[in-house]
């Protein structure tokens, strides 16, 4: 790992960046600190999400978080039932439990945060932003740029990817993608909604990505690898055991999404039905491909790199500012081999110039669709690859000239 120095901007980088060289440390400084005080928050709002949600501690109903925002907010005092779920909580810290998320809290929670008063405190500042996001019209670009950094994920988010590794299988057959690294894989485990604690936390996108790639034949097994960084430790260590498997809920009706859902897994080992879902059995060797390691893709990045083949990054760049963007998107550049791709759903018009700058435009985009009825839902995807490969597909007639996305 390697901390980024302004030498490794390129000069329409750092016209874009508009800092000097000696400007670039104490910013890079502050990034940090702004990501370590952001990941705190986010660590904080699943702490409430779980106090909230869980019946893992206790028997009482659980409560919707964003109602109890609503409440707490136009009320302008906590509920009893939250206050009351959080003395729960405090009195399960003491006991020894089974559950994983239990567990993490007792191992990770210092004495001052084992506080009801710690715990208002977080609960008035996570049900303020909920609020705000939920029924104030918040959700915009500016609400993702400064909120906590959450660790959610949904198998759903794979969706589009599988899409956009589908696109390039038929511009190029003979593509092989074996080295990979996933930024920001996440982990299910204490959501803003619909907590399931049945089962333990999990990360979908690394094995989701493994399974495309060997159905597609985009890879061969014997050669995939595929790397996972994050800021999180708690997303870190869940690859440390390795998953025996993965429990999969198909909540969308979209027939192609569907079709995509049931196939799930195939390459990657045996799954059974559940009720409105599938248990999937990991085999040893589609877990053994999967790595982790903390880094933070604004700051660090891999140098030299192994020269990564394919870079993934979904419901990751949406939480960064302007020059976080651009740092990032630097990075995973330097991280990309010549002829390799970044795919990524991020559609804000600062990725296009800024990619363009550092040379690796948008090359593919699409659409994809998760739900039907009267308000579908979607997700789209963006592929971005080094221009100096760009001009070799050309000639290769793969890409058509006039082609953009
Ligand atoms: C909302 S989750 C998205 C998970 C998954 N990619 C998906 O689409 O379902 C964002 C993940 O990115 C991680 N993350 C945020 N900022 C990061 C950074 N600067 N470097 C590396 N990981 C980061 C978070 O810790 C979290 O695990």
């Amino acid at each position: 790992m390697w901390p980024v120095e302004f030498r490794d901007l390129n000069p329409a980088a750092r016209a874009m960046l508009g800092v000097s060289a000696e400007e670039f440390p104490p910013l890079v400084r502050s990034i940090e600190a702004r990501t370590a005080a952001r990941l705190r928050d986010g660590e904080a709002d699943h702490l409430i999400f779980y106090i909230l949600q869980s019946s893992r501690f206790t028997h009482r109903p659980r409560i919707e978080p964003a109602l109890s925002a609503r409440e707490y907010v136009e009320k302008g005092k906590i509920p009893a039932a939250a206050e009351t779920r959080m003395r729960d909580f405090l009195k399960a810290l003491d006991r020894p439990a089974a559950d994983e998320r239990l567990a993490w809290f007792r191992q990770t929670l210092a004495a001052p945060q084992r506080a009801p008063a710690y715990l208002r405190a977080q609960y008035a500042r996570a049900m303020r932003s909920l609020y705000g996001k939920e029924f104030e019209g918040g959700a915009g670009s500016a609400w993702y740029q400064t909120r906590g950094h959450s660790s959610d994920t949904r198998i759903e988010s794979s969706y589009a990817l599988w899409n956009a590794l589908a696109v390039l299988k038929a511009r190029d057959p003979a593509l092989r993608l074996q080295r990979v690294l996933i930024v920001g894989p996440g982990l299910d485990f204490a959501p803003r909604t619909d907590l399931i604690d049945a089962y333990p936390p999990q990360s979908y996108q690394p094995y989701a990505v493994e399974d495309a790639l060997l159905s597609l034949g985009l890879a061969d097994p014997a050669r995939l690898r595929i790397h996972c960084v994050d800021i999180n430790p708690r997303v870190v260590a869940s690859f440390t055991k390795s998953p025996a498997h993965l429990i999969l809920f198909r909540e969308w009706d979209d027939p192609d999404y569907r079709q995509y859902f049931d196939r799930l897994g195939s390459a990657i080992g045996s799954a059974r039905p559940i009720p409105n879902g599938k248990s999937l059995d990991l085999s040893r060797a589609a877990a053994a491909r999967v790595t982790a390691a903390k880094l933070n893709v604004i700051t660090e990045r891999y140098d030299p790199s192994p020269g990564y083949d394919l870079i993934v990054a979904t419901n990751v760049l949406v939480y960064f500012d302007r020059r976080e963007l651009l740092l990032a998107l630097a990075n995973i550049r330097a991280m990309l081999a010549p002829g390799g791709y970044f795919i990524h759903n991020e559609t804000r018009p600062e990725v296009e110039a800024m990619s363009s700058a550092l040379g690796f435009p948008p090359v593919q985009g699409g659409t994809v669709r998760l739900s039907t009825g009267p308000r579908p839902l979607f997700d789209s995807f963006v592929i971005q690859q080094p221009s100096v490969h760009l001009q070799e597909l050309r000639e290769r007639k793969l890409l058509r000239p006039q082609s953009r996305f």
